[in-house]
């Protein structure tokens, strides 16, 4: 009688036991339901809230500038053509030909472009050296443009785009001699992810040319604001934040140059230029693109106004 009370006890254990078991798991099923669903609802924010930068919105608008200039879609476009209005940052091509050199980058460079915009420096790298480049872009319409345009371009066979988040990037098994990225980690907090995955694509010596924003000094209320919801920027470094970073993720030889000033005086000229040709531009574009893109241009001469936000344009190379 004693052994199968024991017997029974030893089952009801078990099944108790067994309930523990099958409560966990579905306590772990809900956390990743959870997780995947916030990690959705992370990407689809990142997507939307980068689009309250005016810079972004109607990335096709350059097929207006392109058809007043008499080039349609159906023609063969050459770079010179688009280079005024493809580059997304700041000194135009100028900038990319500093990327080429610093870089050496030729027709047997791979080069990584992190954030893309619509392709204009991966274009023009390509077009310039030969050299095959993989580009990079978050937001599917400017992705989309990027590809309408180096297919415009007769670029297709050296430049790839593709649409994703760099920290999402998993093709990592196929190493890059050179990275390049201009005005885009800006946009991205977790500079520790983000620069491991810089480094993880490079391979071995493999070096990156980066211009970005950095914090000379502590920004106001305002200024905050203005980055964060006009910007999409919510974070930046010093300079020595940004070397003790870069060296911490796996780089060296790391070299900064100032590009305040230039930019400073860059920034006030094409807001100045926009303002002059105002007329002109609702004529090409519509009001609501100009106004975008005026309220756009006057914050950020704003910004360099202040003093406080600098640029900087940075090589460095992996380990
Ligand atoms: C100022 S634009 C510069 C575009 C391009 N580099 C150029 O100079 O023409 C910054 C670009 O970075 C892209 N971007 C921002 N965060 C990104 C991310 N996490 N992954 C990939 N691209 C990103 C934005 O969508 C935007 O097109």
């Amino acid at each position: 009688m004693k052994i199968v009370k024991g017997i029974k006890k030893k089952n009801l254990e078990k099944a108790r036991e067994n309930i523990e078991v099958i409560r966990l798991y579905v306590r772990l099923l809900k956390d990743f339901h959870q997780i995947n669903n916030n990690n959705r609802k992370a990407k689809l924010s990142m997507r939307k809230n980068i689009k309250r930068m005016k810079l972004y919105h109607h990335p096709e608008r350059i097929y207006n500038e392109l058809g007043i200039a008499g080039l349609k879609k159906d023609v063969t476009l050459k770079i010179e053509d688009i280079s005024q209005y493809d580059q997304y940052h700041y000194l135009g091509t100028e900038s990319v030909d500093e990327a080429i050199r610093g870089l050496t980058i030729d027709a047997t460079t791979k080069v990584f472009d992190v954030g893309s915009g619509v392709g204009g420096p991966a274009r023009y790298i390509a077009e310039k050296t030969g050299a095959y480049v993989t580009a990079l872009e978050l937001q599917p319409d400017l992705n989309a443009t990027a590809q309408s345009l180096t297919q415009q371009c007769g670029l297709t066979d050296l430049v790839t785009h593709l649409c994703g988040n760099i920290l999402e990037f998993t093709e990592e098994d196929y190493k890059y001699d050179a990275l390049v990225s201009w005005l885009v980690f800006l946009h991205i907090p977790d500079r520790s992810s983000l620069l491991k995955k810089c480094n993880n694509i490079l391979k071995a010596n493999g070096k990156m040319f980066i211009e970005d924003f950095y914090k000379r000094g502590e920004f106001d209320k305002e200024e905050l604001r203005i980055l964060s919801e006009d910007v999409y920027c919510n974070y930046l470094p010093t300079l020595e934040e940004y070397r003790v970073q870069l060296t911490a993720n796996g780089f060296s030889k790391i070299e900064l140059v100032d590009m305040t000033e230039r930019w400073s005086v860059f920034v006030k000229e094409r807001f100045n230029k926009f303002i002059e040709n105002r007329e002109r531009h609702i004529k090409v574009n519509g009001i609501e693109i100009v106004e975008g893109l005026e309220d756009f241009y006057q914050k950020i001469v704003g910004l360099f106004n202040g003093r406080k936000l600098g640029g900087v344009r940075i090589v460095a190379q992996k380990e």
